[in-house]
């Protein structure tokens, strides 16, 4: 059925992601620059293992939305429907790919995958230069999302009526 406005689902999808997307690209940028050491370390591990719930709620929320239709578009104009699907299409794909470019850097080094605490396989072995591939992929693709939600932002601000529907 479409609605009017946005389910509660789909509302509480997207703020409580779009606040761990916000926190890790923050977190991220802060705690590639620390010193060896254990603040390092348990940045790295909290960053990791937030970065999971991130690829679990895409997970939960893709599903959602393949049996939930949002409600019709609140854009008049037909060019910028097609450039706000787009960019919501990316956004779902960046989504996807960021954290697991993460999780296959990690995997390269020789430091224990955990998710808060609990041991988890590794997807490699102690590899330097693979690492270093994916730990460039995982940069690129997150500040690639980073420039992307600018934009989203940006054009939810010129359509403030589709804000308030994420709203109430
Ligand atoms: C959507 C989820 C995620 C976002 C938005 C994100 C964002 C970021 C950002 C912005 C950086 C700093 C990049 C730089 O400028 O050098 C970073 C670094 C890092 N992230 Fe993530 N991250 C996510 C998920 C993950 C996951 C799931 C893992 C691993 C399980 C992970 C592991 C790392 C590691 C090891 C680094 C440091 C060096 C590197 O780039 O490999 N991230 N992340
Ligand atoms: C990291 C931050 C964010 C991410 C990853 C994100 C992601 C997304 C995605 C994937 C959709 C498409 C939903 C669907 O049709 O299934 C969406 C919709 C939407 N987002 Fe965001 N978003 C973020 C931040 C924000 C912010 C800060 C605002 C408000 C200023 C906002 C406003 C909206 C609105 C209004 C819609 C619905 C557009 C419509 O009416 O079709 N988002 N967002």
């Amino acid at each position: 059925m479409i609605d009017e406005r946005f389910s509660n689902m789909s509302i509480f999808f997207h703020w409580t992601h779009a606040i761990i997307i916000i926190f890790l690209v923050c977190w991220g940028w802060w705690m590639v620059d620390l010193p060896k050491g254990s603040e390092r370390g348990f940045a790295f591990s909290l960053h990791k293992s937030v970065g999971m719930v991130a690829y679990l709620l895409l997970l939960m929320r893709s599903v959602w939305r393949f049996f939930h239709q949002p409600p019709l578009s609140v854009v008049d104009s037909f060019y910028f429907k097609r450039v706000s699907k787009v960019v919501h299409l990316c956004l779902y794909l960046l989504l996807f790919m960021v954290p697991i470019a993460g999780y296959l850097s990690a995997s390269f080094t020789k430091y224990t995958m955990k998710f808060f605490g609990f041991s988890l396989p590794k997807l490699g072995w102690l590899d330097s230069g693979i690492n270093e591939f994916f730990s460039q992929t995982h940069a690129l693709l997150a500040w690639t999302l980073t420039g992307l939600v600018v934009v989203h932002v940006l054009g939810a601000i010129i359509h403030s009526a589709a804000i308030k529907r994420m709203f109430f």
